[in-house]
């Protein structure tokens, strides 16, 4: 990217987009090599073709007609062969190029995504990068795969015909070297244009794969609504929207088709009416003017080539330079240089020192201020507090998700903004407020907590978490493959599978946000008790609404506008009054039951 911004705008610019592929190419460069070769060598063989046709026609109709007659039909047919042989060896090597290098890109481009900070997925749509993957990617393929190699067979039929044309009659030659740039200048001016609404267009396409992806993970809401319309129309105006983009470049693209085919036309008849003067004057056999003749289609042929190539390549340079600013997206903060490792087991001492944050987002607005907390290892400390107080934020930072503007996070002493972000959160488990479930089977989403645990382990979480029993009841046990975002489970039943995923972690630290507000009494009891269990000499920061699961915590932290109010134990927080005590006074009104 910095080195294209450099180098001056137009032409060499474009090609500064293409050269972001060049780490792709590098480690095919024999086969790039072996294609090259057969690329000349059926260039060679084409351009040899002319000359042979010029001695068939002379041998045929000239003087001494049957001499070597027969001969020169042979050598045609071997040129003819040498070309089928060139062209589809080269045509093999190109298109494996073309999907190799395809290959690398979507996955080179789908790997560093995902080292991404949740900044960038915050305000990157999960479809435009789907697009980005998957239209972007096929656009160069078909540029690596075919349109590089039929340039460069046209140019080097161009230059070799155009030779060949020389020294057939330089008098024609002047005549077409006149016309080429005819043909080519407009083609050059627009292709600049054309680029630009290629990029437009792409953007466009990007705009609809984002806005479906959008709506589709949304249906349950949006035939709730009813508002199938509505997307509807939103759909149908964004593909119109890509629709009017792809119409100015391919108008673009017509007109200079039209253009290159009426000068190379033109050039041709020109070439065509003086030639045939001259061999009537008997300057010129009829043979030579055949041969002159097949070298200008050639040169009209590669000129018309490389102008609908160069609409592709401009098309190609436009998804490259996208696909290059994706690969170029930095995470926040680079992992540090020389990181500390955590320990094997660590105790489990967190410890919040004076942090100040914002999200990247909202910079006018604290999250959290001043928040200082020192958990001890294996203590169970809750934060309650009203929605929006920065609750589910202290998980957020305690995960390295983000990092604290002041202050100081430190897991066992060490300074978590010195270590691997993967390193610290090896050792945190969080059951979230949001349940995200894989389109794969019970056993498999349970074992995302610690891939490589056994069959056995995992049943075990499950029974642990109170997630046995319905499991077992669905139509194929462990086996059953849940519907993308496990929609076919209740909510509960997808909490549950979220706890049974942290149990299997066994983590040094457990993060709980809301991790049974979904459940009913009768399972909350049965969770409550896995949780109890669970928490037993871990480390526990524990998000909860119910004052019930609070109050079990060693300490209980008040938590509003992003700082600490008060802390202490349940029965201290209801003397002193404030926040908690009404709070709870709340709950104890509306949830009678838990007052005993
Ligand atoms: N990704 C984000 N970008 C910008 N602001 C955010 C982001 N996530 C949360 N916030 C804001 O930060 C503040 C604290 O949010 P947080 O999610 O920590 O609240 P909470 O205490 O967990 O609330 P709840 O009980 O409703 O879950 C809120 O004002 C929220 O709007
Ligand atoms: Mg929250």
């Amino acid at each position: 990217m910095s080195a294209s911004s450099q180098t001056p705008p137009g032409r060499s610019r474009h090609l500064g987009a293409l050269r972001g592929l060049a780490p792709f190419l590098a480690p095919y460069r024999t086969t790039i090599a072996a294609a090259l070769i057969a690329l000349l060598a059926a260039g060679a063989t084409t351009l040899g073709m002319p000359v042979a046709v010029r001695h068939v026609i002379d041998a045929g109709f000239g003087a001494g007609a049957t001499q070597g007659f027969e001969q020169q039909f042979m050598v045609l047919f071997a040129l003819a062969t040498g070309v089928a042989l060139f062209s589809s060896l080269r045509f093999y090597l190109v298109s494996w190029i073309g999907e190799r290098v395809v290959a690398d890109l979507r996955s080179a481009v789908f790997r560093h995504v995902l080292g991404l900070s949740p900044s960038f997925f915050e305000v990157t749509r999960s479809g435009e990068l789907l697009s980005r993957l998957t239209t972007d990617t096929t656009l160069i393929q078909s540029v690596v795969g075919s349109s590089v190699s039929i340039a460069l067979r046209s140019a080097l039929t161009l230059v070799g015909a155009l030779i060949m044309l020389a020294v057939t009659s330089p008098k024609l030659t002047g005549l077409i070297v006149l016309g080429v740039p005819l043909v080519i200048a407009p083609i050059v001016l627009f292709g600049r244009r054309v680029r630009r609404l290629s990029r437009t267009s792409q953007d466009r396409v990007a705009d609809t794969s984002a806005l479906a992806g959008e709506v589709l993970n949304a249906m349950p809401l949006v035939q709730a609504f009813t508002l199938e319309e509505r997307q509807r129309e939103r759909f149908a105006s964004a593909v119109e929207d890509a629709f009017r983009s792809a119409r100015r470049r391919i108008r673009a693209r017509a007109a200079l088709t039209a253009w290159a085919i009426v000068t190379i036309f033109g050039g041709l008849i020109g070439v065509l009416w003086l030639g045939t003067a001259d061999v009537a004057a008997g300057r010129m056999s009829g043979g030579e003017l055949g041969q002159f003749l097949l070298y200008a289609v050639f040169v009209g042929g590669s000129t018309a080539g490389l102008s609908e190539i160069w609409g592709a390549l401009q098309q190609a340079a436009g998804a490259t330079e996208r696909l290059t600013e994706l690969l170029a997206a930095r995470p926040d903060r680079a992992p540090p240089p020389r990181p500390r490792p955590l320990p094997a087991r660590p105790a489990g001492h967190l410890r919040f020192e004076r942090v100040g944050f914002h999200y990247p987002s909202r910079p006018e607005t604290a999250a959290l201020s001043e928040f200082d907390l020192d958990i001890r290892g294996g203590e169970t400390v809750a934060l309650v507090g009203p929605s929006g107080a920065g609750k589910s934020t202290v998980l957020q930072l305690a995960l390295d998700f983000y990092q604290p503007q002041r202050g100081r996070i430190l897991f066992d002493g060490i300074d978590i903004a010195e270590v691997l972000p993967q390193d610290v959160r090896r050792h945190i488990a969080i059951v979230p407020q949001e349940t995200v479930l894989f389109a794969d089977s019970v056993a498999e989403n349970i074992r995302y907590g610690r891939p490589g645990a056994s069959d056995a382990e995992v049943r075990a979480a499950a029974r642990a978490a109170a997630a046995d029993s319905f499991i077992e009841a669905l139509p194929e046990g462990y086996a059953t493959v849940l519907g993308e975002r496990g929609m076919r489970l209740s909510g509960g039943q997808r909490q549950r599978l979220a706890i049974a995923r942290a149990m299997l972690k066994q983590p040094a630290i457990l993060l709980l946000d809301e991790a049974t507000s979904a459940l009913d009494a009768e399972s909350e009891r049965l969770v409550e008790q896995a949780l109890a269990e669970l928490m037993r000499d871990r480390t526990t920061l524990i998000i909860a609404h119910r004052l019930a699961t609070v109050r079990r915590a060693d300490r209980i932290v008040v938590l509003d506008q992003g700082g600490i109010v008060a802390s202490g134990s349940h029965d201290e927080l209801l003397a002193a009054g404030g926040l908690y005590a009404r709070l709870a006074a709340l709950q104890f009104r509306s949830e009678p039951v838990t007052q005993a």
